[in-house]
Order: structure tokens, then C-alpha cells, then sequence
């Protein structure tokens, strides 16, 4: 009855439309106003150094989430080729986020540590000679080409901009602990270390005379997936609960 009353009165009908629009937005938009609350915070996450910030810049900048995804789902065989699946908190510092949706090459989520930095040089120049069947790109020029990393101050106050807590100490010496964490010779080391938990500085390119993009890229992916510790995480512990 109703039904066809409404059909053959436009306005009614519009009126109606627009109701039913309107509830059905609310339903999409209203759990974004709560978005920040599903992102339980866990121990050992923390926002990027300069140098992985850098890093990461690059394999943006390279489309290598064209081929590579970081983010390993709950499903069995993901978890014992890749290990602990993703956890939120493990992207929360990442403006935009590598989840990507294509696995040309494998995911590279929890990479860190599973190679020398040896083999990550080699292979980026030529991944054919470490892997015979591999059908990645090289990128041989990375390690040519010095990280220009004028505006990195700039790169960590945008990022706290949307949301890192980068402090205004690790902002001001953004460069300073660039350097320390690519030359760990150099006197700056402790400091950047005391600034930034379970930190890795070394010479990730074996490149002694300068800073290269290669070395960023290496320092990032050392670091992917290193943060948490599994041995102690559980996701029921108090500590990971909010
Ligand atoms: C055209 C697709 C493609 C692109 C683009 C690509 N890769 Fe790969 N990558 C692969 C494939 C396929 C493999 C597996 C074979 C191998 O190890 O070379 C791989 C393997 C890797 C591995 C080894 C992973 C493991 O667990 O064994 C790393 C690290 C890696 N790529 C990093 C990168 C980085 C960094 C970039 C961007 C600079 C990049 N890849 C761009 C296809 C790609």
C-alpha cells in the first residue's frame, strides 16, 4: 500500500531517498570519529629516525609497494612464511602507509635482520645476482647518488603535522642524527641513540665518503618489522591494551 502511494508521489518519494541516504552515510562516517581507538598503542613502536624516514621517502619514491606489500594477514600460511601477523600499531607512524595490494615479490613487512646489509646492496644493484629467477628492477644508481636531505627537518615536522610525536629536540637535530645513525664513527651516536629506542647505526652501504640513497633505503628495510618484540608480545597483555 504504502509502497505505491510513495512510487507515485515524487516528492514523497524523493524526501523518502534522501532519508534512506542519509541514514546509510551516518552508518559509513560515524566510526571514523572513533578511528583513533582501534589502533591499540604496543611497546616498541616508535616514529622513524631521519635517515629510515629518508629510507622510506625512497621506496616511495620508487613504487616499490608497486611489488611489494607490507602487511602479512592473520592466515596460516602468511604467518609462518612471513611470521606475527601485522598489527596496527605497526603502521601508525606510517603517512602514507605501505599496506599496498600487489605481491609481485614478497611482503616485506618483517624484513629487517633476515639479510646482511650485504645482500641488500647486492641486490638492489643487481637482484639477479643473488636471486638467479628474479624478475625485480635494479637500482644500481642508489648507491651513486648522495640523500639529499636538506629539508628532512621539514620531512619530521610535517609528519608530526598529522600526527607523529616527533619532540622539537628530535626536530632540531634531525641532521645531526641522520648522519650519526649512517657514520657511527662520527661523536653523535649517543645522543641519537638516547633520542630514538633500538636503533641500528652503522655504515648500511659500506660508502665511507658519503651519505647515499642506497643507505637510507638499506637503514629503512633493516629496521622493517624489528620493533616489536614477538617473544614478549601477547595481545591480550595489560601493557597493549588502552
Ligand atoms: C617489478 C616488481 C618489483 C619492484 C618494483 C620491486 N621489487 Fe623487490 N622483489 C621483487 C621480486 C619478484 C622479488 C623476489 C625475488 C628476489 O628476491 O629478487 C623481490 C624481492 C625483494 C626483497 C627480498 C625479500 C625477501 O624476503 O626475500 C627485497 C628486500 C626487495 N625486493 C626490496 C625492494 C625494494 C626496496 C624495491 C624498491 C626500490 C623493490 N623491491 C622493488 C619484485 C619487485
Amino acid at each position: 500500500m504504502i509502497h505505491s502511494w510513495l512510487e507515485r508521489n515524487s516528492i514523497l518519494l524523493l524526501i523518502g531517498i534522501i532519508c534512506v541516504i542519509a541514514v546509510g552515510g551516518a552508518v559509513e562516517i560515524a566510526p571514523l570519529f572513533w578511528v583513533g581507538g582501534t589502533v591499540e598503542k604496543v611497546s616498541g613502536m616508535r616514529p622513524y629516525t631521519p635517515l629510515e624516514l629518508e629510507g622510506r621517502n625512497i621506496y616511495v619514491r620508487e613504487g616499490c609497494y608497486v611489488c611489494h606489500s607490507q602487511q602479512i594477514r592473520t592466515l596460516r600460511d602468511e604467518v609462518e612464511r612471513y611470521g606475527h601477523y601485522s598489527l596496527a600499531a605497526e603502521s601508525m607512524y606510517d603517512h602514507p602507509f605501505q599496506w599496498g595490494s600487489e605481491r609481485t615479490g614478497p611482503d616485506l613487512a618483517r624484513v629487517g635482520g633476515k639479510y646482511s646489509d650485504q645482500w641488500h646492496k647486492g641486490h638492489l644493484i643487481d637482484p639477479r645476482s643473488v636471486v638467479p629467477e628474479s624478475i625485480m628492477p635494479p637500482y644500481k644508481f642508489l648507491f651513486s647518488t648522495p640523500l639529499d636531505y636538506r629539508d628532512v627537518q621539514a620531512l619530521l615536522k610535517t609528519n608530526r603535522e598529522v600526527g607523529v610525536p616527533y619532540t622539537d629536540e628530535q626536530i632540531a637535530r634531525a641532521k645531526e642524527d641522520l648522519v650519526a645513525q649512517a657514520d657511527p664513527d662520527g661523536d653523535g651516536v649517543e645522543a641519537f641513540e638516547k633520542r630514538y629506542a633500538k636503533v641500528q647505526a652503522r655504515n648500511f652501504d659500506g660508502n665511507g665518503a658519503q651519505v647515499t640513497e642506497g643507505a637510507a633505503l638499506i637503514a629503512y628495510l633493516q629496521m622493517l618489522g624489528t620493533l616489536i618484540d614477538f617473544k614478549t608480545y601477547h595481545a591480550d597483555a595489560p601493557e597493549n591494551r588502552r
